[in-house]
């Protein structure tokens, strides 16, 4: 499959991850978390088949680094979001939306029937993506998450029904 989706901007279009991004793919994990994934962790996963993501790279710069990536895994008709990521500098331009759709999109495709991720109740801009999308809270693990000086944040389970 391949596709393009453009984004709010025009600027960026989605295509499903190759094996050439891996490194980027950990540069821009690195970007967005406390705890990167390895190019080895990351390519561990891609060996999977039922994994699957997408990238998202700028309009006629084809070759360029991807400026975000989704990853998700689906089996047995239940995907979930194994982790999403945009460059910092790239945030609040509909980037992460677009490579949402794009998984949205491929489930629909694989009539699958539900979509699920876990999210740091904390982590505002990705629970108000995921709100905006239609995934609503199905569970609740508190103290989840550790963070600098000892602080705990719960872990949203949510998930989007996709028939
Ligand atoms: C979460 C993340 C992927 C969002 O990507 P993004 O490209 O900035 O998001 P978008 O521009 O597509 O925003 C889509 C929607 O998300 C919400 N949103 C995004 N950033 C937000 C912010 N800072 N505050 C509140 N809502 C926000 C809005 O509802 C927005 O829609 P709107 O602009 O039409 O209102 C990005 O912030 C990121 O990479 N964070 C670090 C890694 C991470 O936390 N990943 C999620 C782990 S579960």
């Amino acid at each position: 499959m391949r596709f393009s989706l453009l984004g709010r901007r025009r600027e960026f279009v989605v295509r499903p991850l190759e094996p050439g991004d891996l490194h980027a793919l950990a540069a821009l994990h690195e970007e967005g978390f406390a705890r990167p994934w390895s190019d080895g962790e990351l390519a561990a996963l891609l060996d999977q088949p039922p994994v699957f993501g997408f990238v998202a790279v700028l309009v006629g710069r084809a070759r360029a680094a991807p400026v975000g990536f989704v990853l998700a895994r689906l089996a047995a008709g239940e995907a979930e979001i194994l982790t999403i990521a945009v460059a910092r500098a790239c945030r609040g331009l509909g980037i992460g939306r677009l490579l949402m759709d794009a998984v949205l999109r491929h489930l629909h495709e694989q009539r699958a029937e539900a979509l699920f991720l876990e999210v740091d109740e904390t982590n505002k801009a990705a629970v108000a993506l995921y709100r905006r999308l239609g995934f609503r809270e199905v569970g609740r693990r508190p103290d989840y998450y550790l963070h600098a000086a000892r602080r705990r944040s719960a872990a949203l389970v949510m998930r989007r029904d996709l028939r």
